[in-house]
């Protein structure tokens, strides 16, 4: 994926968060407060204007302005989380022009040390780290094996699933989630959803640009 595929990248995925506007919220009406959707759409909504007016330079500036229109545009608890996510891969992304598989898992692994750097959730808290961590568990692994970045991005995308269901299993310990304690038990994390669908999104972006 070179720098010129950044722009349908962000497409792909703020059309996808765009589209799951009214899952997310109903997700967050029933263990937070209904906004998910909404602050999550308003933000990607930002992103694709602002790139259709400044084409970036490189990677690195592409992923900065997102971050920045994400930061200033989301709100909640999760507009700083995915904004620092971005931030972080664009710190990663310094320099290069491609994406390739390890500058993917260089970027992903940034992305979620700055979540769980701001807002301390680890694995078992239901948020958005339920999917995160499992995907770049998975991510890494099919690494390993010598994956391609398709092959690792799939993989991670299963496990962000699995990780989805999981966050049913459990009670929140983070967020406005938490204040409900063991009664957000048999809900499905709103910011873990949103977090698988753009994994998706640039799964199914990295598919499609490939055949290209
Ligand atoms: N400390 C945290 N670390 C990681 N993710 C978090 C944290 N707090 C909340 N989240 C994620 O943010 C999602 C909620 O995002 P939303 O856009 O609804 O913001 P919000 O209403 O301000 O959230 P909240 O009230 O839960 O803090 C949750 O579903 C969860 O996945
Ligand atoms: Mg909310």
């Amino acid at each position: 994926m070179g720098s010129s595929c950044f722009t349908g990248a962000m497409e792909a995925v703020s059309s996808a968060v765009i589209k799951n506007k009214d899952l997310l919220t109903d997700l967050d009406r029933v263990i937070g407060d209904a906004d998910h959707g909404i602050n999550m759409s308003r933000g990607f909504e930002a992103v694709m204007k602002k790139l259709e007016s400044t084409q970036p330079q490189d990677l690195q500036s592409g992923l900065k302005t997102v971050a920045m229109t994400l930061i200033s545009t989301v709100g909640g608890a999760s507009g700083p989380l995915y904004g620092t996510a971005f931030l972080r891969c664009s710190k990663a992304a310094e320099g290069a022009s491609t994406v390739t598989a390890e500058l993917a898992e260089k970027m992903f692994r940034a992305a979620i040390d700055g979540i769980e750097s701001l807002g301390k959730a680890s694995k078992g808290d239901k948020t958005m780290i339920d999917a995160l961590e499992p995907a770049y568990a998975a991510f890494s692994e099919k690494m390993k094996q010598g994956g391609s970045l398709l092959e690792c991005m799939e993989s991670a995308c299963g496990a962000a699933n699995k990780g989805v269901e999981y966050t049913k299993t459990i009670p929140a310990k983070k967020g406005r989630a938490s204040y409900l304690g063991e009664r957000s038990i048999g809900h499905q994390d709103p910011g873990a959803t949103s977090s698988a669908i753009i994994l998706k999104a640039l799964t199914d972006y990295c598919r499609t640009a490939g055949k290209e």
